[in-house]
């Protein structure tokens, strides 16, 4: 079994579509749809934008379906100038951006318990991801940070305090909660996004023209590791 977690319906409503034998579960405010993917076992669910959201859901998948890895997919920002709208960015470790002890001496970014700042992404996992990726005609993939938080980031200052701190090549809000549930279970993780908007706040119509194209890209990347 295999488990995909997307925030919106349109992030995963292609892979729905195509998913045989379907079976819904529902787990306190969440809805799990199960069945055969091309060919795998897999569990698909909404969680809803923000990051308790996408740990709750993320912690009930893996608890009720215990899927041997759990991919969280769909769209961001771009993270940094050299990231542009379409390109595809494989997260090789998750951040939490707005996470913040520092005034008691922690490093910006560190999460409490696991105390980590970067939650490191299942390698071979990513490294399938990328090249899914790579064959989707007409888009660049990037490997590097993904910065989670509970904003849309939609300001250049914003975006470039992230970018300092973490490097990140992408900002969203959910893929640091998604990658801290399956750390604290020991279950493997990826994040995948396709980059929908600028996140620098210069083009106000970026997000809703390009939400659909990015999340049909990352998709059909999932379609392609699933087939191969
Ligand atoms: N998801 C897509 N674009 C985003 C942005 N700019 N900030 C946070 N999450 C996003």
């Amino acid at each position: 079994m295999i488990g995909l977690i997307g925030a919106m319906s349109v992030e995963v409503e292609a892979l729905m579509a195509k998913l045989d034998d379907r079976k819904e579960t529902k787990i306190g405010m969440d809805t799990f749809v199960s069945g055969r993917l091309f060919g795998k076992d897999a569990v698909l669910s909404v969680c809803g934008p923000g990051k308790i959201n996408a740990a709750l859901c993320a912690q009930s998948m893996i608890l009720h379906f215990k899927p041997e890895w759990v991919l969280n997919l769909g769209v961001a920002g771009a993270g940094e100038t050299g990231v542009s709208i379409g390109d595809m960015v494989v997260a090789t470790a998750a951040v939490q951006h707005d996470v913040d002890t520092s005034p008691i001496g922690d490093p910006v970014g560190m999460v409490s318990k696991i105390n980590l700042i970067e939650i490191p992404c299942d390698e071979a996992l990513r490294v399938k991801l990328v090249k899914a990726a790579s064959a989707v005609e007409g888009v660049k993939v990037h490997e590097g940070v993904i910065a989670t938080g509970d904003q849309f980031i939609h300001d250049g200052g914003v975006r470039s305090r992230i970018n300092g701190l973490f490097r990140a090549k992408a900002v969203e809000m959910e893929g640091g909660a998604v990658a801290q549930a399956c750390y604290m279970h020991g279950v493997p993780c990826g994040v995948l996004r396709s980059i929908s908007d600028q996140a620098d706040g210069h083009s106000d119509m970026d997000y809703p023209t390009f939400t659909s194209l990015a999340a049909a890209h990352s998709q059909r990347v999932v379609e392609l590791l699933l087939s191969e």
